[in-house]
């Protein structure tokens, strides 16, 4: 039995695909239930729905063998886990955006709205720049349209939520995209069950 931590949404689903495609179907699956855990009758997998943010925790903490996050919540949280690969799904960049209009004027601490404090915190520790930051959990775009913060550090997809608040980006810190991660108990005591699921999800993986 491997247990495995999906992010809800659409990478999970999108996931769950590739995974039952190659034999790890489940018969209960189903992404609109309230549902949080799905088992197959062969008792081979177990899947739990997690909050996109959580699957490491779940890993870490070994109620889930394997799971698949953003590396962006990997670079943010540092949790103790492997990663064993690169899905290639869920593409996007971790990226410093603002006004179109603004210009940094050194000096003054540079006052940085976020959801990832710690991915800010070392970006402009590495270039010597002073900051304040400014914790959000959502809608981070509104910071500098309201005059709270002079720039944003935030996950860019499409560019349309840029766009459309008059933002646009300055500066690539890294580029993100979804990894299997493994508890590390689990690598050492399930190491064949866990490398049989790594190569064949990385068998059917296409660029997204
Ligand atoms: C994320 C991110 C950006 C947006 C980027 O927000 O924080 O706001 O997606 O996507 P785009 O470049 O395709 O427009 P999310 O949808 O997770 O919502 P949130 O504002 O609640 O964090």
């Amino acid at each position: 039995m491997i247990n495995v931590a999906l992010p809800k949404g659409r990478l999970g689903e999108k996931v769950y695909a590739l995974l039952a495609s190659v034999g790890y179907q489940c018969e209960e699956y189903s992404p609109d239930s309230r549902k949080l855990i799905f088992s197959d009758k062969r008792g081979e997998v177990n899947y739990f729905w997690v909050k996109p943010t959580d699957v490491a925790v779940y890993v870490e903490l070994g109620a889930a063998d394997v799971g698949v996050c953003g590396k962006d919540i990997l670079d943010e949280y540092e949790p103790d886990i492997y990663e064993l690969a690169d899905l290639k799904l869920g593409k996007c960049a971790m990226c410093v955006a603002a006004k179109r209009d603004w210009h940094d004027v050194s000096g003054a601490p540079l006052r940085v709205a976020t959801k990832f404090p710690h991915t800010a915190e070392k970006f402009y520790a590495e270039i010597g720049r002073d900051i304040e930051i400014i914790k959000l959990n959502g809608s981070i775009e509104l910071a500098p349209v309201l005059g709270i913060s002079d720039v944003i550090v935030d996950i860019v997809e499409t560019g349309t939520t840029l766009r459309e608040n008059d933002l646009k980006v300055f500066q690539q810190i890294s580029k993100i995209s979804a990894r299997l991660i493994c508890n590390k108990s689990s690598y050492k005591f399930k190491y064949s069950q866990v490398c049989a699921l790594r190569e064949k999800l990385k068998g059917v993986l296409k660029d997204d």
